[in-house]
């Protein structure tokens, strides 16, 4: 029980990581709100973890407020934020068209900056202020996708977002945690449609990492537990990775 009594939101939930890391926090005691723009499978999720949905478009200022309302209506306090919800393109850089540019950057980067901004003020708020706010990166937030420079250059902000906020938070003596969890390739929806469409590309995922497999969700929900876990209670502005080995690995080696 090492979130017991704790308030948890997680973004993008309803499936994949973010499901993995709801059903983790909901096991180890905290209060999980499921918080999706799938609002089926998020309900579903939470109805299984004895959380609660709440339909958050990460991109919408307006849903941000609305869910901390509703959060601070019914418990006065957040002690957790999983910035997880994104999104892909698969365009490279001769591609790339303004419009998928403009999305995913709205979902993978000013969506956690939202998240961290209405996070913070209420984490101050809380009666004994404070917090653990985590921001999915990628393996991809240190090495070039060519064939998503979108999707990579966001997982890079995600860095320097994950940095600054953690440095302003920590001088301010605001008591708020904040660090980036750096997965490498796991079997999710995002690498199941590769698989689907080219069947080959199961072994290319697999062979990626040293280890020789992806890694399954709750590989990656056991080190967002423990960063917003008390355990890490001297952890803030760090990028933590769970990658096999991929990021360690020399080119062709
Ligand atoms: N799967 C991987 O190999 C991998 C590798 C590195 C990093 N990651 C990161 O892990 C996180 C989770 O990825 P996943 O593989 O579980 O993806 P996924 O596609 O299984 O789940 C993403 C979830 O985000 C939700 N979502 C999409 N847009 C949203 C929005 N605007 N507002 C709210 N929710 C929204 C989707 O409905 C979905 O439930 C992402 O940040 C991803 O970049 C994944």
């Amino acid at each position: 029980m090492r979130l017991k009594d704790k308030i948890a939101l997680v973004t993008g939930a309803a499936s994949g990581i973010g499901e993995a890391i709801a059903r983790r926090f909901a096991q180890e005691g905290a209060t999980v709100y499921v918080a999706d723009v799938a609002q089926a499978a998020g309900e579903r999720v939470a109805a299984e973890v004895g959380g609660h949905f709440l339909q958050l478009d990460v991109t919408v200022e307006a849903d941000w407020s609305a869910a901390m309302q509703h959060i601070a209506d019914r418990h006065q306090r957040l002690d957790a934020l999983v910035n997880n919800a994104a999104i892909i393109s698969n365009a490279s850089i001769d591609s790339i068209d303004l419009q998928s540019w403009n999305r995913v950057l709205a979902v993978n980067l000013t969506g956690p900056m939202l998240g961290c901004r209405a996070a913070i003020a209420m984490m101050r708020r809380n009666a004994t202020p404070g917090g653990s706010i985590v921001n999915l990166g990628s393996t991809t937030s240190f090495l070039g996708l060519p064939n998503d420079v979108i999707y990579t250059t966001t997982k890079t902000g995600v860095l320097g977002l994950t940095r600054s906020a953690a440095v302003q938070c920590a001088r301010q003596g605001w008591n708020i945690r904040i660090n980036s969890l750096h997965p490498g390739t796991t079997d999710t929806a995002i690498l199941q449609g590769h698989i689907a469409q080219d069947p080959s590309m199961l072994g290319r995922f697999n062979a990626m990492s040293p280890m020789g497999r992806m890694a399954q969700p709750r590989e990656i929900a056991a080190l967002a537990l423990f960063l917003v876990s008390d355990e890490a209670s001297y952890c803030t502005g760090g990028a933590y990775t769970a990658d096999g080995g991929l990021g360690a690995t020399h080119p062709g080696m």
